[in-house]
């Protein structure tokens, strides 16, 4: 699909805020690519429609996941989390997009999971890595991204997992065993 069209579509769903920082997890999703040799037009795909649901009402978001049996349990975790899913389905439904890969790339962009593939990965490193990212490991994350994926991974899930415990609140199963795999 082509990239204006998505950046038309974005501009109406999303608040200027998330709006630039859709741009710049796009712009630092493609370096990654390139840098990874994976696929630099999916990249772009899956970064753009990766935060589009962000801004969705939270009930019409639940109703729409429902729908499409979203697994139940995400709903007693935090409505954060739901917009991931909600993209992927919004993605594929309303723009036709049919790729499975990006489709997961959008889809586990919050929370990772196990055997993450490499456009997985560089969407979860590029959402957190982006250059409006603040707190205070971003530096070391960003440079750890210029190496191997899987060691960025590792190390940007052991951040999230610490984020979390930190303010003690629920660690989707999804991330957990995100974490382990990359550990391991
Ligand atoms: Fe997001
Ligand atoms: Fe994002």
């Amino acid at each position: 699909m082509e990239p204006a069209k998505i950046i038309e579509e974005l501009q109406k769903r999303l608040s200027m805020q998330r709006f630039q920082h859709v741009l710049r997890v796009t712009e630092t999703a493609k370096s990654l690519a390139n840098m990874n040799g994976e696929s630099i037009e999916s990249a772009e795909t899956a970064a753009l429609f990766h935060d589009i649901a962000k801004n969705m009402d939270t009930d019409k978001m639940k109703e729409l996941l429902k729908r499409h049996d979203a697994d139940p349990l995400l709903f007693k975790f935090h409505k954060e989390l739901w917009h991931a899913p909600a993209g992927a389905i919004i993605a594929r439904e309303e723009f036709g997009i049919q790729d499975e890969d990006i489709l997961n790339a959008i889809r586990f962009h919050t929370t990772g999971r196990a055997h993450m593939s490499k456009l997985e990965m560089i969407l979860y490193i590029a959402d957190m890595t982006e250059p409006g990212r603040d707190f205070p490991e971003v530096d070391e994350l960003r440079l750890l991204s210029e190496g191997p994926l899987d060691q960025a991974m590792r190390s940007c899930i052991t951040q999230t997992l610490n984020h979390l415990i930190g303010k003690q609140v629920p660690v989707y199963p999804d991330s957990i065993e995100c974490y382990n795999y990359f550990v391991k």
